[in-house]
């Protein structure tokens, strides 16, 4: 099975637990994608908050209505992938550089479905570089705060961010205590949010292997 057969079966599978008039959050990257042709294709959603302008689009080329976070005050289900999984479900997200929205957009939901191929579960979170979304002109200043926290930033080429901001890739952390380094990131003046999503973890796991599919709950 490819790694994208995986990500498929891992979007089929999330679709099994919605429930028919639900508003669903839906996440930013590849899996995501494949979870939106399913959630199209099912139809039993009255619409979808979304997590980035890309899926904006793809949910209405898909046919299905948008509706504005502000406007809803909860919602069941939030599907989004993750770059990194940890078994505490803890993420490393913001390889497509939506982590602001799609932190947001989990925030508000009451159940997230992280839907991955077997790739990216982790025993420590850290490999991939964990992003930083950061205000334009403190990039440099939280590169130096990044650096003496053990890190080694590198500025996103030719990236912007739905909310005009560039993204800071941090190699070199091997991240042993993720909320406290969410939080400490978070602290940081210039950064918008961090790739860390460990305050709010996943409550589902659905990973798409070889094997089959795998479901861990928090
Ligand atoms: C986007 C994300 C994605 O969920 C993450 O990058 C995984 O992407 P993909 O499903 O393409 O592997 O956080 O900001």
């Amino acid at each position: 099975m490819t790694q994208d057969e995986m990500k498929r079966t891992a979007a089929r599978e999330a679709v099994k637990y919605l429930s028919i008039g639900d508003v669903v959050g839906v996440g930013t990257g590849s899996t995501t994608n494949y979870f939106i042709e399913e959630l199209s294709e099912w139809g039993g959603a009255v619409g979808a908050i979304a997590s980035s302008e890309a899926t904006a689009d793809r949910l209405r080329n898909c046919g299905v209505p948008i509706l504005d976070l502000n406007g809803v005050e909860s919602f069941s289900v939030y599907v989004d992938g993750a770059d990194e999984i940890n078994h505490k479900l803890e993420m490393i997200k913001g390889g497509g550089g939506a982590l602001t929205r799609e932190k947001i957009v989990a925030a508000v939901a009451k159940t997230f479905i992280c839907i991955v191929d077997e790739t990216k579960v982790v025993d420590v979170l850290g490999q991939f570089p964990l992003p930083v979304e950061v205000l334009p002109m403190a990039a440099s200043y939280v590169s130096r705060v990044i650096r003496g926290l053990g890190g080694d930033p590198e500025i996103r080429k030719n990236f912007v961010t739905d909310n005009g901001n560039v993204i800071l890739d941090t190699y070199g952390l091997s991240i042993e205590n993720a909320v406290e380094l969410e939080r400490k990131l978070n602290n940081v003046v210039g950064v918008v949010t961090n790739g860390l999503f460990s305050e709010r973890p996943a409550d589902l796991m659905v990973v798409g292997g070889a094997n089959g599919i795998k479901v861990t709950r928090s």
